[in-house]
């Protein structure tokens, strides 16, 4: 189960940390800080002799003999803490690509795989009073068949310690987490149904409080009886539920109304922002707060130039600047889980999400290992994010090959524990727009259409013309469509593909056929800004994906005028 931390004390372990490559893994084969504090030559030869990296950061974008490096690599530093006695204490990670696994004065405190989600191990036993205390922190991105994701992806790697590392102190017995979930009733008033976690006590009574509508509810909690639907995480928790009836203003596209809640149990409480939203479907519409709206989307990888993939808070602001310039109430955090600042700022900008773990492309579906490792990155996105009113839909897949062995069975059971963990909110995945029918948009509650025609493969408006045909009975948006074009590569035909003319011409005609479609949804045109990608080796893209309708420093591009134009007129209701 997540640790929550929002309006927790925590001590911040970012900073300079010692480093050092470790390609032949002798970090872990031979327990190499034991060797460490003596050289064999008599020396003192300790990790406070490696060079240093930032953290959060990863070591491909901060070291340029480290381009390219996959793994493993071995970080260090030393912490202090006060080691009460009657405190807990957690090693708190807001993302490590890809595998982690960490030590706390030399005894392994715990691993984890999945590059993109948080994840905490707790050291109450590891820990000393003082500030000696070591951690080391080994992580391996090589990528592997059997990973999630799998070989080969279309965006760069940025492997390490990607995001925060917080040292977490709480009471014997806390609140571990919790969800809030609002129900809109007839007379628009609302049912709050407030679920929390406690970790530590084996019953007792947690107050959730809303202050300012007057919401005070006492919630018993007991031992999880049937961890079953919810995964191992839940043994050793006690849960409880409450339901109150309020009125409250809610959280709408373009409307951000955030209340503060208060969660307490005994002398712990988790103070946290949560909006009054209910995202629902109807037919092929997406009904929000029972409203239809058409989502003026735009897709984005979490990157910035030079920076990898760890945005400090001038980056969120500066990537919500492009969202709002280019007229949009939606957007889709490709193809992982972005940084929890991304999903926390669209709530307080009105912004809708469609937020999605990597199960990208070729997965091994066969494997039950694979799976499990599936399930997992999904349980620690949703229980992270389930409470913020920005995130609109969950996605399982993208562009996953139709006739995979497995496949539909494998995405079937991430459908299945998403709508487990969070019933509240719509399933979605991007499908392949190969025109046959995909048995996997009967499992979703909303499709999303990777639709390329007029860049890979000619234009063919008729491709537009059927699409309504092409998805059952319920909602779809494009999730994908785009053209390529390096900045500055202007003064061509608008014929001559990578030029900027002719991403122009695209997205008028790809606009113009989308339009005719009614019962489109929305869309998230394929992309917001270029980005890194090892694929893209081309003479056009030079190891960058250029189909961004900005450069990757934020220069606009003919084409961002048109869809700007266009959803400005989509947003006047014409
Ligand atoms: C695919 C894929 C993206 C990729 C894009 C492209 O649809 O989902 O990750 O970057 O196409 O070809 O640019």
């Amino acid at each position: 189960m997540h640790l929550a931390t929002c309006g927790r004390d925590r001590t911040s372990l970012d900073g300079e940390w010692h480093f050092t490559p470790d390609p032949y893994d002798q970090f872990v084969r031979i327990k190499a800080w034991e060797h460490l504090t003596e050289d064999r030559r008599g020396g003192a030869c300790t990790p406070e002799h490696w060079p240093t990296l930032a953290v959060p950061g990863s070591w491909n974008a901060q070291r340029e003999d480290c381009t390219y490096l996959e793994g493993p690599a071995v970080y260090w530093r030393r912490f202090a803490c006060e080691a009460k006695r009657d405190r807990r204490y957690f090693l708190h990670f807001g993302a490590a690509n890809h595998r982690a696994r960490a030590f706390v004065n030399g005894v392994e405190v715990g691993c984890h795989e999945g590059g993109f989600t948080p994840f905490a191990f707790e050291v109450t036993d590891e820990v000393r009073p003082g500030d000696r205390n070591t951690l080391f922190v080994r992580v391996n991105a090589v990528r592997r068949p059997e990973d999630i994701p799998t070989m080969q992806t279309d965006w760069f790697l940025f492997a390490g310690l990607t995001r925060s590392v917080t040292l977490v102190e709480t009471p014997r017995a806390f609140v571990r987490n919790f969800k809030f979930t609002p129900r809109l009733a007839p007379d628009n008033s609302w049912k709050a149904e407030f679920r929390v976690w406690v970790d530590g006590a084996e019953g007792g009574e947690a107050r959730v409080r809303l202050p300012e509508l007057g919401v005070d509810a006492r919630v018993p909690v007991a031992p999880v009886a049937d961890p079953s639907p919810w995964g191992r995480e839940f043994f050793g928790l006690a849960e409880g539920a409450a339901t109150v009836a309020c009125k409250a203003e809610a959280w709408g596209l373009g409307r951000p109304r955030l209340y503060d809640i208060e969660i307490a149990f005994g002398e712990d409480a988790l103070r946290d922002e949560v909006g009054f939203v209910e995202v629902r479907t109807e037919g092929q519409k997406i009904l929000v707060n029972g409203e239809p709206v058409f989502l003026r989307g735009v897709s984005l990888h979490e990157e910035a130039d030079g920076k990898g993939r760890t945005l400090g808070e001038a980056e969120v602001a500066e990537r919500f600047e492009w969202i709002e310039r280019l007229g949009c109430n939606f957007a889709r955090l490709a193809h992982y889980p972005h940084t929890e600042a991304m999903v926390r700022e669209a709530a307080r900008r009105g912004i809708g999400l469609w937020e999605e773990v990597p199960v990208y492309w070729k997965i091994d579906f066969s494997n039950e290992k694979v799976l499990a490792n599936a399930k997992g990155q999904l349980r620690e996105l949703v229980q992270r994010d389930w409470n913020r009113p920005s995130v609109l839909m969950w996605s399982v897949a993208n562009e996953t090959p139709r006739l995979r062995d497995g496949r539909l069975g494998f995405l079937s059971e991430l459908a299945a524990l998403s709508r487990a963990l969070d019933p509240s909110r719509p399933v979605c995945a991007a499908l392949l727009h190969n025109w046959v029918r995909d048995p996997l948009q009967e499992v979703l509650d909303v499709c999303g259409i990777n639709e390329y025609s007029g860049w890979y493969g000619a234009h063919e408006a008729e491709h537009i013309a059927g699409l309504a045909e092409s998805v059952p009975a319920k909602p779809f948006l494009i999730s994908e469509t785009g053209a390529g074009a390096p900045l500055g590569n202007s003064g061509r035909p608008k014929d001559e593909m990578w030029s900027v003319e002719y991403q122009e011409e695209f997205y008028r005609r790809k606009l113009a056929a989308l339009d005719r479609v009614k019962e489109l949804s929305g869309l998230t045109p394929w992309i917001l800004f270029d980005f890194a990608s090892p694929m893209r080796i081309n003479k056009w893209q030079n190891g960058f994906n250029r189909k961004g309708l900005l450069s990757e420093k934020g220069e606009p591009k003919p084409a961002h005028e048109v869809v700007r134009k266009f959803y400005g007129e989509k947003a006047a209701g014409k």
